[in-house]
């Protein structure tokens, strides 16, 4: 298996996401809830699912899928070639403010990141790469970004992070240079491989993690569960992405809290 070839595949399909994204975003949308009233779905996000399943399935017959409407398989385990799909990434952006969401693939090799490609829809920049081919956007291979401390950096956290103080949130946010809130997980990941901000920290399903994770961890960044056990990537799990000396800064700062 070539992971170059999975890449080019991956940008291919993505633009061709992005551009039908583009050109509809004005047009009606059949808007539905899911898991209550900010938990939003649309006709575009189940039908751009459809295509890059679609694709998925010519291009790679033998690869698992796991997306988040559900027209992949649901496996239950990660062997082989797994396909983590998000058609659209930051719904609520998509409905309210037609800006600001991404779509994001991450394919995973026996479980291990292998390659990821995110597209930042409206600015119509994809990131894209793995291990052994660097991480690019669009052409531009990118570089690592400084290893900043906590007290050096802007920070993301969920809001509802924040809003319960969950893990000593709000202690991390004053620790940080400031924080920002997206609402949508793939622009994040954007930022953080750009270096414009430093930490995220938020519960992710595995469509909202998986290509992400290629590409931060293939940047030597740090991907890590807030419990510091193994990721699991067939799991939602709450996640620290960050710098490596602000990873360890933000684990202090959650394991002081349950001291006092
Ligand atoms: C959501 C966004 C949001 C994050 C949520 C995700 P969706 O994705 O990434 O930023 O906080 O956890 O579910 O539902 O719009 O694909
Ligand atoms: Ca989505
Ligand atoms: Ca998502």
């Amino acid at each position: 298996m070539n992971k170059k070839e999975i890449d080019d595949f991956l940008v291919q399909t993505i633009d061709v996401v992005g551009k039908n994204l583009r050109e509809t975003i004005n047009n009606q949308k059949e808007v539905d809830t899911k898991n209550g009233r900010n938990d939003l779905v649309t006709n575009y996000d189940k039908n751009t699912e459809k295509y890059i399943v679609s694709q998925i399935k010519e291009h790679y017959p033998g690869a698992q899928i796991i997306s988040e409407e559900g027209f992949g398989d649901a496996p239950s385990n990660m062997d082989g070639l797994v396909f983590l799909v998000d058609p659209i990434d930051g719904t609520m952006n998509y409905v309210k403010r037609k800006s600001d969401f991404a779509s994001m693939i991450g394919v995973y090799l026996d479980g291990e990141p292998y390659v990821g490609a995110i597209i930042d829809v409206m600015n119509n920049n994809i990131f894209h790469g793995g291990k052994g081919i660097g991480v690019r956007k669009n052409t531009e291979l990118l570089k690592t970004p400084e290893d900043k401390h906590l007290s050096d950096g802007l920070v993301n956290l969920a809001s509802w992070l924040v809003l319960s103080n969950s893990y000593n949130a709000i202690e991390i946010v004053k620790k940080s240079n400031g924080l920002r809130i997206y609402g949508s997980a793939g622009i994040i990941f954007s930022h953080i491989l750009e270096g414009k901000e430093i930490v995220y920290m938020s519960r992710l399903a595995p469509w909202d993690l998986a290509a992400g994770r290629v590409l931060i961890e293939t940047l030597g960044m740090s991907v890590c569960r807030v419990d510091e056990a193994p990721l699991n990537m067939l799991k939602s799990q709450v996640v620290i992405v960050s710098t490596s000396n602000a990873k360890n800064e933000v684990l202090d700062t959650v394991k002081s809290a349950k001291k006092l």
